[in-house]
């Protein structure tokens, strides 16, 4: 089990409130699901999807019609998506356990993830694969925290870094020779860039002063 499962899986409830209550962030999974373009009866994969937080709002985009697929590789995260789906009575949303850099998916219309791709070894190459889930015409949209290089952006970069060595395993350690935020803000950047270049732009935004970044394209 990853240093990343472990750390997931403990925090599963605590990271559930976090995903659904934190303030504005929903009107962020808002966004990021419109930027996917989907119509009624499209499939949409939601890589990464935690305890299910984007969920309703692709269940709502691809009606009783499509499909939605959440893939996840923490057990008791997965466990509450789960949960979330019952509830709601969707048989049209699926919870799947797996690795988003090798998903266990063949096709859809279009890839959501939302903050995973700095949780990556090679963040890149693995938007290249969803890439080619979707194919030419399909969408992926990325939503992520990363470094803001705004003139006024010191105070949100210090919330940031203390924000990533709290959630990045191990969590105690004081100093870093490769930060946990910047290792996080490169890894977003390779994988805006390596998005951008196979796509067409659908959705380019920053919020909260810059440390937050929607990319959104329709593969080429
Ligand atoms: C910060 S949470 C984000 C969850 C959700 N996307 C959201 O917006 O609330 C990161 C999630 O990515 C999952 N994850 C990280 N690396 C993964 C991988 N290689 N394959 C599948 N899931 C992964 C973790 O288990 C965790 O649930």
């Amino acid at each position: 089990m990853s240093s990343a499962q472990s750390f997931y899986g403990r925090w599963a409830a605590l990271y559930d409130r976090i995903a659904l209550y934190t303030p504005g962030v929903a009107r962020l999974r808002e966004r990021a699901a419109a930027a996917l373009r989907l119509s009624p009866g499209d499939t949409v994969v939601d890589m990464g999807c935690g305890t299910g937080a984007n969920l309703p709002y692709l269940r709502d985009r691809v009606g009783p019609e499509g499909t939605v697929v959440g893939v996840d590789f923490t057990g008791p995260i997965l466990d509450r998506a789960r949960r979330l789906v019952e509830r709601r009575g969707w048989e049209n949303v699926h919870v799947v356990r797996g690795d988003a850099t090798r998903p266990p998916v063949d096709g859809a219309d279009a890839v959501l993830s939302t903050f995973v791709v700095g949780m990556f070894a090679d963040p890149a190459g693995t938007v290249d694969g969803w890439c080619d889930i979707v194919g030419p015409g399909g969408r992926v949209v990325l939503l992520d925290a990363a470094r803001s290089d705004r003139r006024y952006a010191p105070p949100v970069n210090a919330a940031l870094r203390a924000v990533t060595v709290l959630s990045t395993p191990p969590t105690r350690k004081i100093r870093y020779d490769d930060p946990p935020d910047e290792r996080l803000t490169g890894r977003v950047t390779a994988t805006r860039d390596a998005l951008r270049e196979r796509s067409d732009a659908v959705a380019r935004e920053e919020h909260w002063l810059g440390i937050i970044r929607l990319t959104g394209g329709r593969v080429i």
